[in-house]
């Protein structure tokens, strides 16, 4: 029989619905939406820069702004660090507050890169809010002062990422100062943060006698002119460092120096391995000075080639790839806002897959409800602007009234949870009290808010359900004080509680396990319970939990929310 060419068409027309087409005719959008969503993500890079105090990363995340031409000068960026001698100046916590709102997120494009660079509080009182930033980024730049060498807070913030295994990139910045010496640098860091280095560049000379960096990665010199003004720098390619034209350039001295450097570096460290460096087993050095302009192109140049783009992510139910299409990110700081007639605050999402839409539903997992957000702020440079679209890797700051705590879901409609923000033990501890009793639920949803962002952490104890306040640093006593005044109308006074660590319990298979019920009964006044009604075990003393260990062996405590 034959077909008519209307029933060809017709059969043709049908024959999509039974057939598996070829790629070529699969949705067009839909394919060319895959392949720019992966592209996008590739082009990411979210990372944190930690250090101590005054080493320098100010400093260095402007000159980084420079490079993406996100402003124009030096100086823009204010420095969000508080002042020492600072902790009773309430106008000085509040400027603070409002200029690391302004510096939570600082984005720029940079080479076909887009670059976020999420602000991690360097002062030890904020040492949980970095924490917890540091669940939403995918690498590190950690800074070290030359002359300082690895400091304290460094060290504590290296840790956190060694456990997490964030790739790292060293730079050892102010080499126009004098400083330590190189090779006892770069022993240090292995040493006191347990890294494993490998040098990416290295300097000829220091402080007075430094003349520049010769970087091994792209095999080339660069010569320090010492005028921070001009900002000038030479860059020799360098292929053959045996070349006589060193001497030239350096002075014979230097030259044989350098020489006999990079001969023991050679020797001593391994080569770089992008593998180990994106495994967290081998941290690459990069030397300068950020104040000079010096080095930082070089740093910017690596970082972006090396760099790992957005992360596959751990959440209870599976891990979750950066380019599945479906939208999923967790909020990983909130801030509240700093206009007391509008008491909305933002809530910082990190999307970890697919892409964020303005005015699409998205599910929140933990309260099981689908919310819609109208004006999702992505970040610029300084500036915070209304988007459309964000991509896995970007962060997007929600405007919300009370509905996000600090490690909340959201998703397409999945029912995930993304792991990985405990609470620490605070080191600090003492009793909330209502000062002005007709202000109790003022003060009762201050404190409930406040707990939500994460400015402190809030124990009940269980025998007579009075309120106990733990922080890292006794600044944030002043800070939620001063804050449930202001924005909440609430006073409060503190009483002192002489804690020495909280242990959260974790509660046997059988709850009639004698030895637990013991520990319960004999433990009573110091037993409480944290926000997520985890049971928490309040300690005056070292001595104390060793003594509990010893007499309940069976009993597991542990110094994080998480175990
Ligand atoms: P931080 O954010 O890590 O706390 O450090 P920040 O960048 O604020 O730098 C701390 C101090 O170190 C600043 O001086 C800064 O100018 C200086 N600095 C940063 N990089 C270099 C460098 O490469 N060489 C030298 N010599 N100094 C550097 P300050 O006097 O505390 O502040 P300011 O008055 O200069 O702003």
């Amino acid at each position: 029989p034959k077909l008519s060419i209307n029933s060809l068409f017709f059969l043709f027309s049908i024959y999509k619905y039974f057939v598996p087409l070829p790629p070529i005719y699969k949705s067009a959008n839909q394919q060319i939406n895959t392949m720019s969503l992966k592209q996008e993500i590739q082009k990411r890079r979210t990372f944190g820069i930690i250090s101590h105090p005054d080493a320098g990363k100010t400093t260095l995340t402007e000159k980084l702004l420079l490079f993406g031409g996100a402003i124009q000068e030096a100086g823009a960026v204010k420095s969000n660090k508080i002042k020492k001698g600072a902790t009773s100046d309430f106008m000085e916590i509040e400027r603070q507050r409002g200029i690391s709102v302004a510096t939570s997120v600082l984005a720029f494009n940079y080479k076909e890169h887009k670059i976020n660079i999420l602000d991690t509080p360097g002062h030890k009182d904020f040492a949980e809010d970095t924490f917890r930033t540091l669940t939403a980024v995918d690498s590190v730049i950690v800074v070290i002062d030359v002359a300082k060498g690895v400091e304290e807070q460094t060290g504590k913030l290296v840790e956190v990422c060694r456990m997490r295994n964030i790739p790292m990139i060293v730079f050892i910045n102010k080499l126009d100062r004098e400083g330590k010496d190189a090779f006892d640098l770069l022993d240090e860091v292995e040493q006191k943060l347990g890294l494993k280095v490998t040098p990416l560049s290295f300097p000829i000379g220091i402080g007075y006698d430094f003349k520049g960096i010769y970087n091994i990665w792209e095999k080339n010199i660069n010569l320090f002119s010492g005028d921070s003004r001009k900002n000038i720098e030479e860059t020799i390619a360098f292929n053959d460092i045996n070349s006589p034209e060193l001497e030239r350039i350096i002075s014979e001295r230097s030259a044989a120096n350098l020489r006999s450097d990079l001969e023991l570096v050679y020797e001593v460290y391994p080569k770089f391995d992008r593998e180990a460096y994106l495994n967290g087993e081998q941290q690459p050095v990069f030397f300068g000075s950020a104040l000079n302009n010096f080095g930082v192109r070089e740093l910017l140049d690596c970082f972006v080639e090396i760099a790992p783009s957005p992360r596959p992510k751990a959440s209870e139910e599976r891990i979750v790839n950066p380019d599945e299409p479906s939208f999923t990110g967790f909020v990983f700081k909130i801030h509240a806002n700093m206009d007391p007639n509008h008491r909305d605050r933002l809530a910082f999402v990190k999307i970890v897959s697919g892409t964020f839409e303005r005015n699409k539903p998205y599910l929140h997992t933990r309260l099981g409800k689908k919310l819609k957000f109208s004006s999702p702020n992505a970040f610029f440079a300084e500036k915070k602007e209304v988007v459309d679209i964000s991509y896995a890797g970007d962060i997007v700051g929600l405007h919300d009234t009370g509905n996000f705590k600090i490690g909340d879901t959201l998703t397409e409609g999945e029912m995930l949870h993304f792991k990985g923000i405990p609470s620490f033990s605070p080191e600090h501890f003492r009793y909330i009290n209502n000062a002005d009793p007709l202000k109790s639920k003022q003060l009762e949803k201050g404190i409930d808010q406040l707990m939500d962002e994460g400015v402190a952490q809030l124990f009940k104890l269980d025998f007579n359900g009075r309120k106990v306040i733990g922080t890292v640093g006794a600044l944030q006593y002043e800070v939620i004080q001063y804050r449930l005044e202001h924005e909440y109308g609430a006073k409060c006074s503190y009483e002192n509680f002489p804690i020495y660590k909280a242990c959260w319990v974790e509660a046997p298979e059988n709850p009639k396990d004698p030895e637990y019920l013991d520990f319960l009964r004999v433990k009573q006044k110091f037993l409480a319970r944290d926000k997520q009604n985890q049971l928490v075990f309040l300690a005056d003393s070292a001595f104390s939990i060793e003594m509990v260990k010893q007499k309940y062996p069976n009993l597991k405590l542990h110094f994080t929310s998480e175990y």
